[in-house]
């Protein structure tokens, strides 16, 4: 049995005076639930958040590392760092990143396995653009982008990492996938998986992302394969974010 996750991303956005109120009215709504939430704030704000969330269920990540331990990187956070703030989990290749910041499938695996190695749990994003999509090209973008990473680290890499399918046509679009899109592409994902280890990929949690809000989350929930969200817009509104949290159950 999976447990479900939602992890909001909140991307560049927050501030000292807003995060407390936001993660105070999130933490109440929130109380009493099965499903694990996680809060991925900007740098700066981790030692806020940590504190804010201290005594509560809610998990703490980052929207992404360096994959170097540490030296001249101007700039750059590594995985050591965020654990000392009792991080648990980093968004890695976020379609973002990707393409305003020219990760490429290589650097993203790097990432992955830099997280692993310090004992952060890797959110392995992934999903194609619309051109792709609509040049029928969605399985095999999501299939390379996974497989840079599993010819990185192994099938084993995945017993502790989360994927999310995350199509870029959807993000911050207000134009979710439906929920039979979102089953097929992350059918495809645990298949992947499973032709390596059925154990891992039955294990995995596979996130959705892309204009998840509270009116469509319960129906992307229901679909067999869809394990929870990565939430962007919405998770920086306290009542949204609850109602996709608990909808999640
Ligand atoms: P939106 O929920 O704003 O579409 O963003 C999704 C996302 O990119 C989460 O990582």
């Amino acid at each position: 049995m999976r447990v479900p996750l939602v992890a909001a991303n909140w991307k560049m956005n927050g501030s000292a005076a807003s995060i407390d109120q936001l993660l105070g009215a999130i933490a109440a709504g929130v109380e009493g639930i099965q499903s694990e939430v996680v809060v991925c704030p900007p740098f700066v704000f981790l030692a806020q958040v940590q504190e804010a969330i201290r005594n509560g269920a809610m998990l703490l990540g980052v929207q992404n590392i360096n994959a170097n331990p540490g030296g001249a990187f101007t700039g750059e956070v590594s995985t050591e760092m965020v654990a000392e703030f009792g991080c648990r989990f980093a968004i890695v290749g976020h379609s973002e990143r990707r393409s305003y910041y020219g990760e490429s499938d290589a650097v993203v695996a790097e990432k992955f396995k830099a997280c692993l190695s310090a004992n952060l749990t890797p959110i392995l994003c992934v999903g194609e653009t619309l051109e792709e999509r609509d040049e029928e090209m969605t399985e095999q973008v999501v299939s390379r982008q996974l497989e840079a990473v599993l010819n990185a680290v192994g099938i084993d890499g995945f017993r502790q990492a989360l994927i999310a399918y995350e199509p870029i046509w959807a993000i911050g679009t207000g134009v979710s996938a439906t929920a039979a899109q979102a089953e097929e592409v992350h059918r495809v994902i645990r298949g992947q998986l499973s032709a390596k280890d059925s154990e891992v990929a039955e294990q995995i949690r596979i996130l959705y992302g892309g204009s998840v809000k509270a009116a469509n989350a319960a129906e992307l929930f229901g679909q067999e394969n869809v394990d929870g969200a990565l939430v962007g817009g919405a998770s920086l509104d306290a009542e949204e974010f609850t109602d996709i949290c608990r909808s999640a159950g």
